[in-house]
């Protein structure tokens, strides 16, 4: 490694920080993150923290899982790089592909076209959307509709059908013809409604009021995040993702759920369709397909989607997209051992059990201190505090609160993600009791000086 006061001296100068303002990154360098073992981190300074980031949502067995090391490593020794372009294959894309239809049985998932990563996907999931209609003979289907609050990644089309202005506001204009429809985010809403169950139904009813007037025969695919991740940690009422896929399939309209991060248990099941009983046409994979230790993605199709695009006896069905590294090697072999791993440990136990503990424990904080002007969780290892400086009028607390509150929770021990006015918990999935109680024990020590 190089010297440490090299590192100091170049951080944030030469390269660009995602999700960052370049000039604001350069004048406060974040930690640089050295080393990792177990579900912890260390930076260039020799503090040790536990990640309740888990990475960035993706880490779910945490840093040393030597099993998907020693695939990657073995894989990279043996084959690291051949194309699956038409024309040639490999045989760990071969293996992972059998192995994630097995996985996703639950849900009908028939075929994986894989990718370098969450935005790829969806992108994917996108495109091969307007191609299935195309295929069908129903040419006029290319739009899309989505809730406010998504994050579905930052290519055009994901970032088209994004809730969040920040994703969206400075690379405008996107693609044509993408709508949004609230969320069903009980804290903040259109409808001034706080029944998860009532506000459930009323964005229901906002999306069927929206394909009547896009008119249905328009609309591709409604995609949404089970559980909404990065735009605030929304868990919609149980009844929603159901009701929306009734929807969908009264109107011909493709569902795509966005896994990304609920994939591979996260939420307490194996994808967050499970979760809510749901069989969505494509399921968009990444993050914990590989741990995070090889950058890697996929999107799913369903059988009766694959049926439509193998029986084309035209030229609709060719696939006219792909990715230098879709079905690397390294990440298929990376994504097979992270996947036994995933089902030997059982993770999503342990993400649901110490899901409802941290949830307890965000509750008891939100008792403590009101600064806290909501708490979201009860699904897994997803969770969300919502920081205000007044609690009537939820106005969001300002930067300089938030920032403080970041950095002493970090001091405590405890890493967590800062986005906005939110403070986000998603540690890796294989983290113990007593762990989880450092995490909270951190966050009343950050919390103590709002
Ligand atoms: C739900 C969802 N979709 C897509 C993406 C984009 O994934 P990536 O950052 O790997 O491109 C993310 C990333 O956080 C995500 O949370």
């Amino acid at each position: 490694m190089l010297d440490s006061n090299f590192l100091r001296e170049n951080n944030a100068r030469h390269s660009w920080q995602p999700m960052g303002h370049p000039g604001e990154c350069r004048d406060n360098p974040p930690p640089v993150i050295v080393e990792a073992e177990g579900n912890r981190i260390r930076d260039l300074d020799g503090r040790q923290t536990l990640d309740a980031v888990g990475g960035l949502w993706n880490v779910n067995l945490g840093f040393s899982c030597e099993p998907v090391k020693r695939a990657i490593s073995d894989q990279l020794a043996r084959l690291p790089y051949y194309s699956t372009f038409r024309g040639t294959t490999n045989d760990k894309v071969i293996e992972l592909g059998y192995a994630l239809r097995e996985f996703f049985a639950e849900e009908d998932m028939g075929r994986a076209f894989f990718t370098s990563g969450g935005s790829d996907s969806v992108e994917t999931a996108l495109r091969l959307a307007r191609q299935y209609h195309r295929i069908r003979g129903e040419t006029g289907r290319y739009k899309f509709i989505s809730l406010r609050n998504a994050y579905h990644g930052t290519h055009f089309g994901g970032s088209s059908v994004n809730g969040g202005y920040r994703f969206r506001e400075s690379y405008e204009p996107l693609l044509p013809g993408c709508f949004h429809i609230p969320a069903p985010y009980c804290y903040r809403n259109p409808f001034d409604e706080s029944d998860p169950e009532k506000l459930a139904a009323k964005c229901a009813a906002a999306l069927i009021s929206e394909i009547e007037f896009q008119k249905p025969s328009t609309i591709a695919a409604f995609i949404m995040e089970p559980v909404l991740g990065a735009g605030g940690v929304i868990p919609p009422h149980r009844s929603f993702m159901p009701a929306v896929r009734e929807i969908c399939s009264a109107h011909g309209i493709l569902l795509i759920a966005d896994e990304v991060i609920t994939g591979f248990g996260r939420t307490g099941s194996w994808s967050g369709s499970r979760h809510w009983g749901v069989k969505p046409d494509i399921m968009t994979i990444a993050k914990a397909i590989t741990c995070g230790y090889f950058p890697f993605g996929a999107a799913m199709i369903s059988e009766s989607m694959a049926e439509i695009f193998e029986s084309d006896k035209t030229e609709a069905g060719f696939i006219g997209h792909g990715y230098t590294y879709s079905g690397h090697p390294v990440g298929a072999a990376a994504g097979i051992a992270c996947l036994e791993e995933t089902v030997r440990l059982n993770v999503k136990d342990n993400a649901a059990a110490r899901g409802d503990q941290l949830f307890a424990g965000i509750k008891a904080l939100k008792e403590k201190y009101p600064v806290v002007g909501d708490v979201r969780g009860g699904h897994g290892l997803m969770l969300a505090l919502e920081l205000v400086s007044d609690r009537t009028a939820k106005t969001p607390a300002d930067k300089a609160t938030v920032e403080r509150i970041h950095a002493r929770v970090y001091e405590a021990g405890v890493m967590v993600r800062l986005s906005g006015h939110n403070l986000f918990l998603s540690p890796p999935l294989v983290i113990t009791e007593a762990e989880a109680d450092e995490i909270l024990a951190a966050l009343d020590a950050g919390l103590a000086v709002a």
